[in-house]
């Protein structure tokens, strides 16, 4: 039986992060994986996390099943959270998923249930784990211009022009905010133009956010997702904890499906809790509870809040370096859209082989398409980066 089995593509980010532990050099620097690292390149346990797994631990009696969906008060937290008041909490249909990527699975699932034919509409690039789950589940996927590797800006208008193809019952993905892998952004303009494009195809938008908080701030990162809650009439949100909680191997996410009405939500809520009976029955609980706990704790959420407010501020201080240091090497501003990216990742535009090279003449790792995470520097480690870009003719 198992001589059958075929090899399967190893996941790029993953591979690229048992490399650099096989590397031996010293000074090695790690651009890869989407993780935040503090300055002494540690992945702390934030202060509310623990302070709340503390309490749990003391306060919790039973480790019995919660519910398919999760606990009710995850859902309404992260609701909350993500979506603030944008859409009345009645037509909102949300179960805990293991991650954002399990979300981001379920809502596949659920798109594929109801409309087998529908088109999944990517961003070139998108995050690879996007393109692979559709490959591997076979759903039709469309490719619709994003970056434009000129400017490393948007570009809108192929964007717009591609988007033209959508159909009445396709779906276009698209990234709340930090977009990875390149971390260009559109602004609140250009997503009213891109809501009124979905609305006159009959397309519905599916909206992953798995950094918010990391990019302009926890409101504003979530300006976006609840504006295309707020005018169209059904929309998927997968949203992580991994990043802006740093619970990423608790597998913390929440999958949200806005809906018409509140008989629509009560299909689609069976429908979520179908899923995850399926899949692997009941969602992860524990840091779920955490996350629960954080955000209905003033105290607490104050603390995350200052906590993660310090990361935000930390990366968009080393992009400034970054883009200054650059521009006093190079002498020209091409490097200057790094500072005005946001989230944790930047696309610098250039070729595998100049990756390669960075990584083999210099041990710094970035994803192949040239995406490096912003918050692998440090103060020390930007100026090396930045020497190393010039010297190797990028
Ligand atoms: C990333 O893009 O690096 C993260 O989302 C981690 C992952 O699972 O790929």
């Amino acid at each position: 039986m198992f001589s059958n089995l075929k090899e399967q593509p190893a996941d790029k980010i993953l591979q690229l992060m048992q490399m650099y532990k096989d590397d031996p050099r010293e000074g090695k620097i790690d651009l890869g994986v989407g993780v935040y690292k503090n300055a002494e390149g540690v992945t702390p346990v934030m202060r509310a996390v623990k302070a709340a797994e503390k309490q749990l631990w003391q306060d919790q009696t039973t480790k019995a099943y919660v519910g398919l969906a999760g606990d009710p008060a995850f859902g309404d937290a992260m609701v909350d959270l993500v979506l603030g008041d944008a859409v009345p909490r009645g037509q909102v249909a949300a179960a805990a998923t293991p991650g954002g990527t399990g979300a981001v699975r379920q809502a596949f699932e659920m798109i594929r249930m109801a409309n087998p034919d529908a088109r999944i509409f990517v961003s070139d690039p998108t995050w690879p784990n996007h393109l692979s789950i559709l490959k591997f589940m076979e759903m039709p996927t469309v490719t619709y211009r994003y970056f434009d590797s000129a400017t490393g800006g948007v570009d809108f208008d192929g964007m717009m022009a591609d988007l033209e193809q959508a159909k009445a019952g396709d779906v276009i993905l698209l990234h709340g905010c930090c977009h990875n892998p390149t971390g260009a952004n559109l602004n609140l303009t250009q997503w009213q133009a891109v809501i009124d494009l979905m609305l006159k195809k009959g397309a519905m938008p599916m909206i992953d956010i798995a950094y918010q908080g990391f990019g302009d701030g926890l409101e504003e990162d979530a300006a976006a997702t609840r504006l295309v809650a707020s005018m169209v009439p059904e929309c998927l949100i997968a949203a992580s904890c991994s990043k802006n909680f740093g619970v990423y191997r608790e597998r913390t996410g929440i999958l949200m499906a806005v809906a018409q009405d509140s008989d629509l939500r009560g299909l689609t809520q069976g429908t979520l809790n179908y899923l995850n009976r399926q899949n692997y029955s009941f969602p992860p609980d524990h840091g779920a509870r955490v996350v629960t706990m954080i955000l209905q704790t003033p105290e607490l959420r104050a603390d995350w809040a200052a906590e993660l407010e310090d990361v935000r501020n930390s990366m968009l201080g080393l992009r400034e370096q970054l883009a200054g240091e650059l521009q006093r090497l190079s002498g020209s501003d091409r490097f200057g859209f790094i500072a005005q990216h946001r989230g944790m990742f930047s696309r610098l535009g250039t070729s595998p082989e100049m990756v390669a090279k960075l990584r083999e003449e210099h041990a710094i790792y970035m994803v192949g398409d040239s995406r490096l995470n912003i918050a692998g520097l440090n103060r020390d480690t930007v100026p090396v980066l930045a020497k190393a870009i010039i010297d190797c003719g990028i």
